[in-house]
């Protein structure tokens, strides 16, 4: 049932395979995005303030302690994700007060050049720690007695993405605490802004400690 949940929403979330297969994929995404100026982006990124909690690296800037620490890492991101999470701040179908208010300050093209100038950076990168097998196994395989999908199916090896899938986002080497909420918004419906309720689903049957696994295992590469 799962094998057939991922399939259709593979093909409901990005172009078709045959498509995918001839590499073309970037180009037929749904935001099919013009290609942004990374040196108006890195210009933006101090205009619009987004360094003082993403960092101009997009390696996220938070003090470790505070609610801070929840903002995300944005370097090596999609720019076509990045581009649909800003929109979805912005209408409210993703929630968070102060996105909100960013997301609102700036235009379209402004986020295009932003998303160029994180697409640029190195690859967000985690701190490698001791083997969380739980999550290592919950990530590579999900457990199908439970209704958990295998995460790798659509966010790639080490959560490093699936070529080809740009709203599909990275999620390996992302922060800890970021990870956390996320998995919980996705788990309590807080955060719905996904295509066909995927990560709603994905995340419904995880308890407290398969998330902590997960974001262990994540946050590690
Ligand atoms: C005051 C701090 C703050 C500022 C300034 C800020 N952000 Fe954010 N941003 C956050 C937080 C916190 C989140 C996580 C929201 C959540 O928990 O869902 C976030 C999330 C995001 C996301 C979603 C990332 C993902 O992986 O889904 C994007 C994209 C983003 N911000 C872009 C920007 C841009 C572009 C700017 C500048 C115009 C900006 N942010 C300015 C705090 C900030
Ligand atoms: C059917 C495909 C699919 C599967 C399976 C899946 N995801 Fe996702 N995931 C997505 C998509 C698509 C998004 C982005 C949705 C949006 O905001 O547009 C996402 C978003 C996320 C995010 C938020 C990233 C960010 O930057 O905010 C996290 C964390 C995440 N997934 C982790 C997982 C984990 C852990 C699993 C396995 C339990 C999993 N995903 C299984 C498709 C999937």
């Amino acid at each position: 049932m799962w094998s057939a949940f991922v399939f259709t929403s593979l093909a409901a979330f990005s172009a078709p395979p045959s498509r995918v297969a001839k590499g073309v994929a970037r180009d037929v995404s749904p935001m099919a995005m013009k290609k942004g100026d990374p040196l108006r982006g890195r210009e933006l990124i101090d205009s619009e303030r987004c360094m003082e909690c993403h960092g101009v690296d997009g390696q996220g800037a938070g003090h470790p302690n505070g609610p801070e620490g929840k903002f995300a890492k944005l370097a090596g991101q999609h720019p076509d994700y990045l581009l649909k999470q800003i929109r979805d701040f912005r209408s409210g179908a993703r929630k968070h007060d102060q996105m909100a208010i960013m997301a609102r300050s700036i235009s379209d093209e402004d986020v295009i050049d932003i998303a160029a100038h994180f697409a640029l950076q190195p690859v967000m990168k985690g701190e490698p720690g001791p083997i969380n097998e739980l999550g290592q196994r919950l990530y590579e395989q999900g457990d199908a007695a439970r209704g958990v999908p295998a995460c790798v199916a659509c966010h790639g090896p080490n959560g490093k993405g699936v070529p080809g899938l740009t709203l599909m986002p990275l999620v390996g080497g992302q922060e800890w605490r970021y990870l956390d909420k996320q998995l919980r918004d996705w788990r309590s419906g807080e955060r719905r802004n996904g295509a066909d309720a995927g990560m709603n689903l994905a995340a419904r049957n995880l308890s407290d400690a398969d998330i902590e696994a997960l974001a262990s295992h994540l946050a590690a590469q």
